[in-house]
């Protein structure tokens, strides 16, 4: 009696644990093809395509988890900003970062100006907050390429651009293209540094504008930072490392990301929101699908004095 019910017991319990697992396999299952679908979509929107069916797999995957990143950090809503799933999603870190900064300094880099000098020649008298897109002073965020490690000649013209329209009323789009090709002191696709493309930009008659040089902003000080920015669009160098920024849609981003600079980009305004958060507005050149329309803004005044990725290491901006 009681080994026959033990038996029809352990055979019920056979059948829901079957039924439950084969449930289990269904929803992964299901899950598996939409994500699929998903990855499919993904490849047309951003008109992606693969050499052959291996490598098809092996981008799946890694779009698959970097999906699941994305979709576990927006879920924790922990942080002040959003990641999203934009052209970039079937890179890992090291691909993506190997193929889309360029910012290599040289061992001889000039000395910063000194804090007195600059703080006697700009004024510490600036805004709260300046917006020079808004001012115009900004042409629209542009694709240094699938593999190109050109974003020092992006950083540099963005700066240029924005001295040419606030010294001649004339918003002109130059040619990172010419310095990438023409710029032998820079290494083209494989990195170049910022200081030296104003340097080529100062001595090349041909160049669409004429700059004299450019200044150093004194390192590791958001405050001088902050004062040039007053004045015109300032090139900097930030640390990219981060799977965060890879992804990010949005928001004012705080980190993860540590200090060794290898991405330039343009600093092109500055604020705070209205839950009091102080920001830099960055132009990025990661196209407009990347980050707030291709701009990232970036959490100012932390603890640290180099700034968030090391934003305030680094600063030069050219002079007229
Ligand atoms: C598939 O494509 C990848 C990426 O282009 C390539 O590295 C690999 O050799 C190819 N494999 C085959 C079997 O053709
Ligand atoms: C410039 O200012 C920074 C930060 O305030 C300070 O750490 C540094 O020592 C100063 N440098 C000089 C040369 O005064």
């Amino acid at each position: 009696m009681a080994s026959n019910f033990i038996r029809r017991l352990v055979v019920v319990l056979v059948m829901v644990a079957c039924v439950w697992s084969s449930c289990i396999v269904a929803r992964e299952l299901r899950v598996l093809t939409s994500m699929k679908a998903r990855h499919e979509e993904w490849m047309n929107l951003h008109e992606r395509r693969y050499d052959n069916e291996t490598e098809k797999a092996r981008r799946f995957q890694i779009f698959k988890e970097n999906v699941e990143f994305i979709e576990s950090f927006n879920k924790a809503g922990d942080k002040p900003y959003q990641l999203g799933v934009n052209r970039f999603a079937d890179m890992t870190l090291e691909e993506f970062r190997a193929t889309h900064t360029g910012y290599v300094r040289p061992s001889d880099i000039p000395r910063a100006m000194g804090n007195e000098s600059f703080a006697k020649k700009y004024s510490e008298d600036v805004p709260d907050s300046v917006d020079w897109i808004s001012a115009g002073a900004v042409t629209p965020v542009k694709y240094q390429g699938q593999q190109c490690g050109s974003c020092w000649a992006f950083s540099a013209v963005a700066a240029v651009e924005g001295l040419t329209k606030i010294r001649t009323g004339r918003l002109i789009s130059l040619s990172e293209q010419e310095l990438i090709d023409c710029d032998t002191t820079n290494n083209g696709c494989y990195g170049g540094y910022m200081d030296r493309a104003f340097e080529f930009i100062s001595r090349e008659e041909s160049f669409a504008v004429r700059i004299r040089g450019y200044e150093t902003v004194p390192h590791n000080n958001e405050g001088y930072l902050r004062m040039a920015v007053a004045y015109q669009p300032v090139s900097v160098a930030i640390d990219s490392n981060s799977r965060a920024l890879q992804h990010y849609a949005g928001g004012v981003f705080t980190g993860e990301c540590g200090t060794q600079l290898n991405h330039g980009v343009a600093i092109v305004g500055y604020g705070t929101t209205d839950d009091g958060m102080d920001y830099w507005l960055v132009k990025n050149s990661w196209g407009t699908s990347w980050g707030e329309g291709g701009y990232i803004r970036m959490m100012r005044n932390i603890e640290d004095y180099r700034g968030l990725c090391g934003i305030a290491m680094q600063a030069s901006f050219p002079v007229a």
